[in-house]
């Protein structure tokens, strides 16, 4: 075993490191699991013990030694290597352009229509996406067996408990919370259980507004919305209103715009009726300000909803509700100087 570690020993004398290559050859000589040094400890396992202590002791310190070398080569050559590298790279090369993320449609639509309301005092407000079945039904008007609370609408979690099916349980936080005048905008995600198609999702974006002080009428809710239509579209667009019914407004209407396609004159995309369904609004319900301890005799409001999806199809010419979704960087990357 002596002459074994002698001629070790010997043995890393005698390499030399000159170049680079050489401090891994090295290491897989002597220093890796398959190396020089690994047989001599197996073998040492076999030394008779009354030299064990002896060669036990003139192993650890050939170790050592093969160790420190190596390590002082590596360390030698890996600041050789970095100077080699700093001299080849060329400042007067253009660099490389760094890749900038974009916005998601959505996200752009529904900034830009909080922009415009901020614009008109309305104040950007949130809520809880999952909800009890109060603040997305029962304050709103919602009678007990109305068919939205259906299983087939609703993702219910447990017993009270679902996802909401709209933001206008967001109106009911807000209501309970403060006295108006309250003018507030609330974004956000909404579920409801839908097979998904091309024209339909199970959870989908909405902003829903509200504005409740004294002697809110509906010329008001009209001109806001109108001011909102011409932010968002353009000034030539117009506006029409249609009777429709929400449990929680009082008149309801569903408002239509101008096809941005055909101008109004009928073409596929508002299959030829010249108008593009956009938004539900109303004039919030006694019912629903008196739920939410507000006079309704004193104080009058409107409310809207409408979905982002939407929007954004109509704006950027999208025909698939699935590809918001899919993330494929394809489509995402045409919104980047959005
Ligand atoms: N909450 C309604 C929906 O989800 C939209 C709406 C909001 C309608 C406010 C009227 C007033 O469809």
């Amino acid at each position: 075993m002596k002459a074994e570690l002698e001629d070790f020993n010997k043995g890393i004398e005698a390499f030399e490191i000159s170049r680079a290559e050489e401090v891994e050859l090295f290491r897989l000589k002597y220093l890796s699991k398959k190396g020089e040094l690994n047989d001599l400890f197996e073998k040492f396992k076999l030394v008779p013990l009354n030299v064990k202590k002896e060669m036990g002791q003139l192993l650890n310190l050939i170790k050592q030694k093969a160790e420190n070398k190596w390590q002082e080569a590596k360390a030698e050559f890996d600041i050789k290597t970095n100077e080699i590298k700093i001299s080849e790279i060329d400042s007067s090369l253009p660099s490389e352009l760094s890749y900038t993320g974009s916005r998601h449609p959505l996200k752009i639509i529904e900034n830009e229509v909080i922009e415009i309301f901020n614009k008109l005092g309305f104040v950007y407000s949130e809520g809880p996406e999952i909800e009890d079945d109060w603040h997305n039904f029962s304050a709103l008007n919602f009678p007990a067996n109305h068919p939205a609370r259906d299983m087939q609408d609703t993702f219910f979690i447990n017993g009270d408990i679902a996802l909401r099916t709209h933001t206008s349980s967001v109106q009911v936080r807000l209501m309970e919370k403060g006295k108006p005048p309250i003018r507030a905008i609330m974004p956000g995600r909404v579920y409801r259980n839908e097979a998904i198609s091309a024209r339909a999702n199970c959870f989908f974006h909405q902003v829903e507004g509200i504005y409740i002080d004294k002697r809110v009428s509906f010329a008001d809710l009209k001109q806001t919305l109108f001011y909102f239509i011409n932010e968002l579209f353009g000034k030539d667009v117009k506006i029409r209103f249609r009777p429709s019914y929400f449990p929680f407004t009082e008149p309801s209407a569903e408002m239509d715009i101008s096809c941005l396609l055909c101008s109004g004159k009928g073409c596929n995309v508002c299959k030829h009726t010249g108008w593009l369904e956009i938004l539900g609004c109303g004039m919030i319900d006694p019912n629903v300000l008196a739920s939410n301890k507000i006079d309704a005799e004193e104080y009058s409001g409107f409310a809207f909803g409408m979905g982002i999806e939407r929007i954004a199809m109509l704006k950027f010419d999208i025909k698939d509700l699935r590809t918001y979704f899919n993330n494929d960087i394809r489509f995402l990357s045409q919104f980047e100087s959005l």
